[in-house]
């Protein structure tokens, strides 16, 4: 029995997935682009053990809830039948998000998952091939196996909905300042069945989707050109026209509070005073702003006095997924 450890970083997208044209495949509609944040990282340990009737799982430190073991079967259903495992597995993850963060989890737990399950199971996939199986636990994982800007397709198949790194001279120089609003209350709608509600009952649906591959074009060229002035502003658009498709949406999905909206305020006050910053929103009510080295520690001054904002931390851009041994680690000889 081998135990396997992978460790995977978040990732916020740049240009949002929201809406699928298959759910059982777990296809997303349109493509996306995405920046890997190395302050939210999930570590995860996978062994599959003859002697377990069940899977089992354990997420900081407790037993996870059962709808979320049932999830994580159906993903390790997919390794099993791949490797021809038959057995069950033990699964130990856990979170190094800020405290009480309430950010989502599924895009770094599903990356480290796929490397950790399929390592442990026999399966030595190639980074591509990690992304296609990631994705099928979470759309938003299958970005989350590679570091920096990355981008991915839509594909016409399935094989073809993978994600890829972009190479761009903004990776060392961007930073992300994450404000946390509410303290991590549950969220209201989760992003799975908000995107789908959003798809089949929103009248402004399809205008988001005829936008994506516009906003795709724009920020791609912005990466390549290094050229953050002219990626902010599509940034900020995409997310706020994925929030009006979500809100149009019958009835509305709406995540924002109060302080969701003061920290949009707060940042484009800034942006006026010459600081680089432009925000983003997923499917909760925190915010993430995009901005540079060199204004982080300023935005997020700013951000830690607002009432509603409970906590704030700047991430840089993160490395891959990998795996790793960490009794190896342990094991290396100490200095006596
Ligand atoms: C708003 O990846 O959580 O964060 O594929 O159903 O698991 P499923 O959805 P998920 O959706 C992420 C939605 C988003 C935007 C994004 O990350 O692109």
């Amino acid at each position: 029995m081998v135990a396997v450890t992978a460790r995977a970083c978040a990732n916020i997208a740049l240009v949002k997935y929201w809406g699928k044209r298959d759910a059982a495949l777990n296809l997303p509609a349109a493509g996306s682009l995405s920046l890997t944040l190395a302050a939210l990282a999930t570590e995860t340990t996978v062994a599959f053990d003859p002697a377990l009737s069940d899977d089992t799982v354990e997420l900081d430190g407790a037993p996870a809830r059962r709808e979320d073991v049932a999830r994580v079967t159906r993903f390790l259903d997919l390794v099993r039948s791949q490797a021809g495992v038959h057995v069950r597995a033990r699964v130990v993850t856990r979170n190094e998000f800020p405290t009480a963060s309430g950010l989502a989890s599924s895009a770094s737990g599903f990356a480290a998952l796929a490397i950790a399950a399929t390592r442990a199971a026999g399966l030595h996939l190639a980074p591509r091939d990690l992304s296609i199986l990631a994705r099928r636990g979470s759309g938003s994982a299958a970005r989350s196996i590679f570091g920096g800007f990355v981008r991915m397709h839509a594909g016409g198949t399935s094989a073809e909905a993978f994600a890829e790194p972009v190479a761009s001279p903004l990776a060392e120089r961007v930073r992300m300042v994450i404000a946390i609003v509410g303290g991590g209350t549950p969220k209201l709608h989760g992003s799975r069945d908000a995107m789908e509600h959003t798809a089949k009952t929103s009248p402004l649906y399809r205008g988001w989707l005829d936008q994506v591959p516009r906003d795709l074009a724009a920020v791609e060229a912005a990466l390549a050109a290094g050229d953050l002035d002219a990626l902010g502003p599509i940034v900020e658009a995409n997310a706020l026209a994925m929030h009006a498709s979500a809100i149009a949406a019958r009835p509305p999905v709406l995540y924002w509070r109060p302080a969701t909206l003061a920290v949009l305020a707060v940042v484009r006050g800034l942006r006026e005073c010459g600081i680089a910053a432009w925000p983003t929103i997923d499917a909760g009510p925190h915010v993430k702003v995009l901005t540079t080295a060199e204004d982080a520690p300023t935005i997020a001054m700013q951000l830690r006095n607002l009432d509603g904002v409970t906590a704030v931390t700047i991430s840089a851009a993160g490395e891959p997924a990998y795996a790793f041994d960490p009794a190896r680690i342990v094991a290396l000889p100490g200095p006596s």
